[in-house]
């Protein structure tokens, strides 16, 4: 039996693995076992699929158990300080298994190695690879080296690098949802994030690809993707088009929704992350048209105020956020709207953090990530600014930050009691196997009792009866 290690939470550092089963699909094995870990956001996640395929087809295994594996490889997250000092404190744990298996090779892959290149060699003597975002092609390669007794690294950035090709190792296998990258990297400076030095240029997949992807998926009973890209609403392909023969039109983001959401009306099709500043009508009128886009977007604010907006360097104001939530109230009025905050940026006043507060109030998120500043080596923002609010006020803004988000689920929660929401029935409940657990439209998650008639996969009609701030329950109706 194939295993590894995933997860099917969204994004942030927060989210670590478990331990989900995988079909076996191994070509033929060449008796070494490889074991990968996820941290950060979905994109992560993803590429963890992408690595898990690109080895499988060299014929390595993959076990759910890093003492038994050859090959562990570790994902790794920039985005915050705490994110970096997790994995750090991971590597010490595997220390003592190779100390029993010297022959087992330590990778790190992703953001952080990224960012840290060959320094981690010197840091972390463990390690024995070092490979960027854009190089996992190269990673059996750069196995055959350590195998001849190097330390190997290529954290080499791409222009043109999209993985397109890749079918990528479903390591969730709930077989119901899967995540879809549609590009890579990000352009956007904002002040405060690592992610354009650790990802490089933005660049779009392939259109065909993606397609082609959604519906293989579909095919294969998958009955949800999610789009992902840093930045989605800037997707933009223009394909290739042999000589001699009629150029195609360029493909936007909304077009793509589209033409996913016209794979199968039974598809669900959700995306993360949409960026205020490129979150276009057109998209919201798309989203309007296809029953089967979901009505939730996650629309990140990072503060409510326009000085702070300008520092972030986000291009947008506290005027153009609250007019991009005009529309989706205006377009879609039953949209699910989340978000994220930073608290605490530099030199943010008690009033500007106010400021955010009340974007809350205007907007009432029906879920948020919520981070204290965390400074990143070679951002913007550490080059130009002090970091100069203090750690407990930090903490304190992102308290108030927090019990404000939990009124405002719950405040959102209780508006889905008394209505029945469309369901799509992902798994059991965590809690107990007698109750069937989805989401709605909106993201939010529903937690109803079994009925046999209803197997995982299928569509169901939920009555909300009552809730917490963090979940609905229900009971299907006919
Ligand atoms: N591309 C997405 C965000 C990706 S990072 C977007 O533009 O919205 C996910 C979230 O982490 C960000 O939205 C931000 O809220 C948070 N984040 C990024 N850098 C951070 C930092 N240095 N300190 C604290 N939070 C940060
Ligand atoms: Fe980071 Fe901004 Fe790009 Fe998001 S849009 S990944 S916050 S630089
Ligand atoms: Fe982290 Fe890299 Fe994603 S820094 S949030 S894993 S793009």
């Amino acid at each position: 039996m194939l295993d590894l290690i995933h997860s099917t939470k969204t994004h942030d550092e927060d989210r670590q693995g478990e331990a989900l089963s995988l079909p076996s699909t191994v070509k033929v094995s060449n008796g070494r076992k490889l074991y990968i870990e996820s941290y950060g956001c979905q994109m992560n996640f993803s590429d963890s699929e992408i690595v898990a395929s690109i080895l499988l087809d060299k014929g390595f295994e993959t076990t759910k158990d890093y003492k038994e594996a050859d090959v562990v490889f570790i994902n790794t997250c920039s985005i915050r300080e705490n994110a970096e000092q997790r994995v750090r404190n991971r590597l010490k744990e595997f220390e003592s298994a190779k100390a029993k298996n010297p022959g087992m090779i330590v990778g790190v892959l992703g953001c952080m190695a990224e960012r840290l290149k060959s320094k981690f060699l010197e840091e972390e003597k463990l390690v024995d690879v070092v490979v960027g975002p854009d190089a996992y092609r190269d990673l059996p390669n750069l196995i055959e080296k350590v195998d001849d007794g190097s330390k190997a690294v290529n954290v080499l950035l791409s222009r043109e690098e999209t993985y397109a090709d890749i079918n990528p190792v479903r390591l969730n296998t709930n077989g119901i949802s899967a995540f879809i990258s549609i590009m890579r990297g990000c352009d956007n400076m904002c002040s405060f994030c690592v992610v354009p030095f650790t990802r490089g240029r933005e660049r779009s997949r392939d259109t065909h690809s993606i397609v082609r992807e959604a519906r293989e998926l579909y095919n294969a009973g998958y009955k949800e993707v999610t789009l992902l890209g840093q930045n989605v609403d800037s997707y933009k392909y223009t394909p290739n088009v042999p000589e001699g023969e009629e150029p195609l039109s360029t493909v936007n983001f909304a077009q793509l929704l589209a033409l996913v959401a016209e794979v199968s009306p039974d598809l669900r099709v959700r995306f993360s992350t949409s960026h205020p500043k490129d979150i276009t009508d057109e998209v919201l009128y798309t989203m309007g048209r296809y029953e089967n886009i979901c009505n939730y977007i996650h629309l990140p604010v990072q503060s409510g105020n326009s000085r702070v907006l300008e520092l972030m360097n986000r291009t947008y104001d506290r005027e153009w956020y609250k007019d991009r939530v005009d529309a989706i109230r205006r377009i879609i009025p039953e949209c699910g709207i989340s978000t994220d905050v930073i608290t605490g940026f530099c030199t943010e006043t008690e009033e500007e953090h106010q400021e955010t507060l009340s974007m809350m109030e205007y907007v009432k998120y029906d879920f948020a990530y919520m981070f204290a500043y965390s400074e990143r080596p070679g951002t913007l923002a550490a080059k130009r600014y002090e970091d100069d609010i203090p750690e407990e006020i930090k903490k304190r803004r992102l308290t108030e930050v927090v019990n404000l988000q939990r009124e405002h689920s719950l405040f959102r929660l209780q508006h889905f009691v008394g209505k029945v929401h469309k369901v799509l029935i992902e798994g059991f409940s965590k809690r107990s196997d007698k109750d069937y657990c989805g989401r709605n439209d909106q993201n939010t998650m529903v937690v109803f009792p079994v009925d046999e008639r209803y197997k995982v996969g299928d569509y169901v009609h939920v009555l909300g009866q009552s809730c917490t701030s963090a979940t609905l329950i229900g009971k299907i109706v006919d």
